[in-house]
């Protein structure tokens, strides 16, 4: 599902050069789900937009489905990127003026239904019953009609998280998911996601800090300064160190 192979990513900054990966390589098979841990500046964030073909790496290449993303147009890579992957920002990036149901719904309007209000009503009301559903599943019936603005910061981030699953993506990149959540909403989104990942078998790679979140994963990557230390399997498996 995801094929990661001598990841590299370095940056200029003045006149230095920061090595934030620094060659990571694994797989992740189809219905995994992969906590990323380590310390804040190890390489968390950079490594999730590299795996979602949100930024190119120095060197290496990130593989979807087959597919290597690094060499791939811009527009095929927005197209495969739609199909494949549901991104949650670990800064949300919800769209200011567009209410809870609407920022949802974006990636619904932009990848299944140009034409919704003409000819595919039916698809575009089953996409607003979904994105309701959604909203409901991580407790925000009542919050559909606000604006970002309106919402709380945990309420952002579950939001993101609806707009993640809209579509049904195969794969769920998630920037820590319950950062800003407190324990029964953290609680409440992790069986959310465990169902997604057992029901819908999403393929899920969280980054994390919440232990209760970690213990549930099946796999645990741990990074530190660009580098996988550890690499277990979770549970049932038996621990695979690097
Ligand atoms: N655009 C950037 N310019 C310079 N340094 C960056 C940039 N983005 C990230 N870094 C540095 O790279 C390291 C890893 O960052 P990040 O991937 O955000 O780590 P994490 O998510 O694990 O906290 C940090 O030391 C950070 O300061
Ligand atoms: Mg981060």
């Amino acid at each position: 599902m995801i094929v990661v192979r001598g990841l590299r990513k370095s940056l200029r900054t003045g006149g230095a050069t920061v090595e934030i990966l620094r060659g990571i390589d694994f797989t992740v098979e189809r219905g995994e789900f992969v906590a990323i841990m380590g310390a804040s500046g190890s390489g968390k964030s950079t490594l999730l937009g590299l795996l979602a073909g949100l930024d190119d790496p120095t060197s290496g290449s990130v593989a979807l489905h087959g597919t290597v993303i690094s060499n791939l147009e811009e527009d095929k890579l927005a197209q495969l990127r739609g199909k494949t992957i549901g991104f949650v920002f670990q800064s949300y990036q919800l769209i200011p003026t567009l209410t809870a149901l609407e920022n949802v719904l974006l990636p619904y309007e932009l990848n299944v239904s140009p034409n919704a209000a003409g000819a595919d009503a039916g698809g575009w009301k089953a996409g607003v019953a979904r994105a309701r559903a959604l909203l409901d599943s991580v407790g925000l019936s009542e919050r559909v009609d606000h604006y970002p603005v309106q919402l709380s910061g945990g309420e952002q981030q579950r939001v993101a998280l609806a707009r993640a699953f809209i579509l049904r993506p195969p794969i769920v990149l998630a920037d820590e998911p319950t950062g800003n959540l407190d324990t029964v909403n953290g609680k409440h989104i992790l069986e959310l996601l465990l169902e997604l990942n057992r029901v819908e078998g999403t393929t899920l790679v969280l980054v994390t800090h919440d232990p209760a979140l970690a213990a549930q994963a099946g796999r645990r990557i741990t990074l530190r300064d660009g580098l996988v230390v550890s690499d277990e399997v979770q549970g049932a498996g038996s621990p695979v160190s690097v």
